[in-house]
């Protein structure tokens, strides 16, 4: 169950030209269990109407102040108790404005006026208008009040101008209504984590690496984040775009995940490494394409530094965690590592199966403590083994 789920969730949409795309973030709201209650202002009806809004939310669309029917059904006071979020999105700066100056003049800034829960704002508009000083102070000082705000991206707006002003991707606003709802176990906490795989070279057309795809890493770093811990993510070369709202840095071969991994982590309180490095690298790298050779080819390998058992010798006060990769024995290979290591937990995943370990959506995995304690997490997607694998060093490690 996704931090999403069962939660009542208010959407505002106001009236510009990206009201469209909140047909988008209702429906990805829906997919994940809240139930939406979309508020949609007479400008807003100017772009998108009440009637797509409601099919897709399931709920009656709320417009006006003053309808005694709405009012008496659902009212303004009663929406705005029952949010645990207010979403605006797409925010216009009058409204941003309005909220700023206290003004309550229709539905959606009287339940602003009138809730309790996190309001998040993702404004939109045109570049000149967004730049200009008065929605710049408007929203410092809504920032201040805890108001939380989904930047523009920059780009071609509708209006022909070029800068920032578009609304931010609906996953990166669905993101910040997760990280927003979501248990903040992790609060104060520093964590590094290493995703993907390494390339190590062999010629200039020509590398050695593994089948990781990033999605276990990509996903432990991202259940972090919403679990309130200031994360940097670390990451080999992978098809997945950077996670939202988090440093992402870059590399390719192990040595330059060491150097960054080391940069990244004397102040951490934890390291989970989940990247699978690159146990082997050429001796030596040939500046040009090795040519074809009928008689075979030979490959002199040396080994890569190990990030993990580097870390473990200067362990001071982190956690240190690392994944295992194995396809048979798992426990005795699982636990050797972490004992070699010097970490307090190795997360142990069966990598000869084809539904979990490397590529796939899925994962099941067991976590050795340095202990002896055994958690079993049982098959689920790696968002959810994410969570697992956080609550159990949480429950176990943080706690202490
Ligand atoms: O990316 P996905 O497609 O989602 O796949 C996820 C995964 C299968 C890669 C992941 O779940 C996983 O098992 N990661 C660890 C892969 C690995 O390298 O395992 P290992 O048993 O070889 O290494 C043990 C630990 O030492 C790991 O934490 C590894 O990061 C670390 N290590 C290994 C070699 C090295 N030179 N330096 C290291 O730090």
């Amino acid at each position: 169950m996704g931090v999403l789920s069962g939660k009542e969730i208010v959407l505002g949409v106001t009236g510009g030209i990206a009201a469209y795309k909140a047909c988008e973030i209702v429906r990805e709201l829906r997919t994940e269990g809240a139930n939406v209650h979309v508020i949609l202002t007479a400008s807003g009806a100017q772009f998108i109407t009440p009637l797509t809004l409601q099919t897709l939310s399931k709920n009656p669309v709320v417009m006006d102040l003053w309808n005694l029917i709405s009012e008496s059904e659902i009212g303004h006071i009663s929406l705005a108790q029952r949010a645990h979020l207010l979403l605006i999105a797409p925010a216009t700066g009058n409204i941003i404005g309005k909220i700023r100056s206290g003004i309550a003049d229709d539905m959606l800034s009287t339940v602003v006026m009138a809730t309790t829960a996190p309001v998040v704002i993702a404004p939109s508009m045109n570049t000149q208008m967004y730049e200009s000083a008065a929605v710049r102070e408007n929203i410092d000082v809504l920032r201040s009040r805890g108001f939380r705000f989904v930047e523009p991206d920059e780009g071609e707006l509708a209006c022909g101008t070029v800068g920032p002003g578009r609304l931010a991707p609906v996953g990166k606003i669905v993101e910040m209504a997760r990280i927003v709802l979501a248990e903040k176990i992790l609060q104060g906490k520093k964590v590094v984590v290493s995703a993907g795989p390494t390339v190590e070279s062999i010629d200039p057309v020509r590398f050695l690496s593994n089948r990781a795809s990033g999605k276990m890493g990509f996903s432990l770093a991202r259940v972090a984040l919403r679990f309130g811990a200031d994360v940097t993510l670390v990451t080999g070369p992978t098809a997945l775009e950077n996670p939202h709202f988090m440093k992402t840095v870059r590399v390719r071969t192990a040595e330059e995940m060491h150097k960054a991994v080391e940069r990244e982590s004397p102040d951490a309180d934890a390291v989970v490494m989940c990247a699978a490095v690159a146990d082997f690298r050429a001796a030596k790298v040939a500046p040009a394409k090795i040519k074809k050779n009928e008689g075979g080819w030979k490959l002199d390998l040396s080994p890569t530094v190990d990030i993990l058992e580097e870390l473990g010798r200067n362990k001071g006060r982190r956690v240190l965690v690392g994944f295992a990769a194995e396809t048979g024995d798992i426990a005795q290979n699982a636990v050797a590592k972490m004992r070699k290591k010097n970490l307090d937990a190795i997360v142990a995943n069966d990598v000869s199966r084809t539904d979990i370990g490397f590529e796939s959506d899925d994962n099941e995995v067991r976590i050795f403590f340095s202990d002896g304690e055994v958690r079993e997490l049982p098959l689920a997607t790696k968002e959810g083994i994410a969570v697992g694998v956080w609550l159990a060093l949480h429950g176990k490690l943080f706690a202490r």
